[in-house]
């Protein structure tokens, strides 16, 4: 159907405020020639205008306007070129104020790099989005510690981080693909072996990218279509989704929940095509129509009949919480899950995690930042799995007036 595509990677950097993310992007896009000619040589101009030392970060900076505060406050989203596939990076902020942005970024990513300072070593950011890639469910992690030149390019120093970072990760159960100590500033180990990093063995940044995988539309999952809109045409309903795992096709009966209505996919629509298509999967967006009317509205979520979701009015649920005010139970707040939106209340806090030492505790309120597992109750039946099962319907966002919390 589409043409042959390049393979595209969506990677996050992530890390504590200052820790060189931004600066390690800038330097990745020179290192791959990703930036377009006269580019940084623009920018060094401009620098010496303003009267300020250039900065790796201005290259990002550059497409945003961010460079006055000096530091990352939206993601930023940026394209890199490698051999083997399109990247595109996701830049965010390191400041505890913006961890939800951060959280955002990463939630669309399917590898991420961590970036420890090897001066200021493993902080607060640093194991708090170690613990947030872990939650979002992302495994392909690798680690840059930067600013080698800070510590004398010492392996002593580099082998302590590295035992400390291994042993966070581990207790998340996640394992760094690759830890690769550099220079963002100066291009050390991210194309191009360095001599003053000769002790180091293990591959270069860029390496360590190659080995990362865009994670596969997840066809071989259950069939999971939540209805975004229905639209009427004439006598024809069509009902307009984006299929988030599985595949369908045109004959296939479908159970639409938690509405508990079936009836079989008539047709699959499509624009300026001279037939109609009979199958789609994972990753496109559709619009069928059915062998009879069913009153199905937005929210609701189709599957095979074989292969249902969960249907509940309670769940238990691990999240980590935005909101200004500290999470209680009886609170309610709008539940955003796939296409359906509900109110639900808090039913009780079962426990409250420490993201810094990984301990949890019971607790009877999560403050702001805190990651807990509570149980929650809507008014009205959901459409859900369990994460483990299918994480795009198992994942959710609680909205607290219009603020995401
Ligand atoms: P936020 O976006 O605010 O979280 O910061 P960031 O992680 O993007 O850090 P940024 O890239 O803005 O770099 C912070 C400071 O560290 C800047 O002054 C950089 O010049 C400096 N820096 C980055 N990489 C290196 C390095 O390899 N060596 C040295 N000595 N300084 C570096
Ligand atoms: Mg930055």
């Amino acid at each position: 159907m589409s043409q042959q595509q390049r393979e595209l990677l969506k990677l996050v950097v992530v890390g504590h405020v200052d820790h060189g993310k931004s600066t390690l992007v800038g330097r990745l896009l020179h290192e791959t020639d990703s930036l377009p000619p006269g580019k940084v040589e623009a920018i060094k101009a401009m620098s010496e205008r303003r009267g300020m030392p250039f900065e790796w970060a201005f290259v990002m900076d550059a497409l945003q306007a961010e460079r006055d505060a000096g530091l990352t406050i939206a993601t930023t989203q940026i394209w890199l070129r490698t051999p083997r596939r399109d990247t595109v990076i996701i830049d965010a902020p390191g400041h505890k104020e913006f961890l939800k942005n951060m959280v955002t970024g990463a939630a669309q990513a399917d590898a991420a790099l961590l970036v420890i300072d090897a001066q200021e070593g493993v902080r607060e950011q640093s194991r708090r989005h170690g613990y947030l890639l872990h939650l979002l469910g992302l495994r392909q992690v690798a680690v840059v510690v930067n600013k080698m030149d800070l510590v004398d390019y010492d392996e002593a120093r580099f082998r302590a981080l590295e035992r400390e970072i291994q042993a966070y990760l581990g207790g998340l159960r996640l394992t760094a693909s690759a830890i690769v100590p550099v220079v963002a500033r100066d291009g050390d180990s991210i194309r191009h072996r360095s001599a003053k990093l000769a002790w180091y063995r293990g591959p270069t940044l860029i390496e360590a990218l190659g080995d990362f995988h865009p994670l596969s539309a997840s066809t071989d999952l259950p069939l999971r279509l939540p209805i975004q809109d229905v639209y009427k045409f004439d006598e024809r309903r069509i009902l307009v989704g984006r299929i988030e795992s599985g595949w369908l096709k045109v004959g296939d009966r479908l159970m639409f929940s938690p509405q508990n209505r079936t009836a079989r996919i008539a047709s699959i629509e499509a624009w300026g095509v001279d037939r109609l298509p009979t199958e789609a999967e994972a990753g496109q967006s559709v619009g069928i129509t059915l062998d009879e009317q069913l009153f199905v509205e937005r929210g609701a979520l189709a599957s095979h009949v074989e292969r249902p979701p969960v249907e509940t009015d309670v769940f238990r649920a691990r999240l980590f919480w935005l909101g200004r005010e500290p999470l209680r139970v009886g609170r309610a707040l709008k539940l955003k899950l796939h296409t359906a939106e509900t109110m639900v209340t808090v039913q009780s806090i079962e426990k409250v995690i420490d993201t810094g030492d990984l301990s949890a505790s019971a607790a009877t309120q999560v403050e702001r930042n805190a990651v807990a597992e509570v149980v929650l109750r809507s008014r009205a039946m959901l459409a859900l799995d369990t994460h483990a099962a299918c994480p795009r319907t198992g994942r959710f966002v609680l909205v607290d007036g219009y603020d995401i919390a």
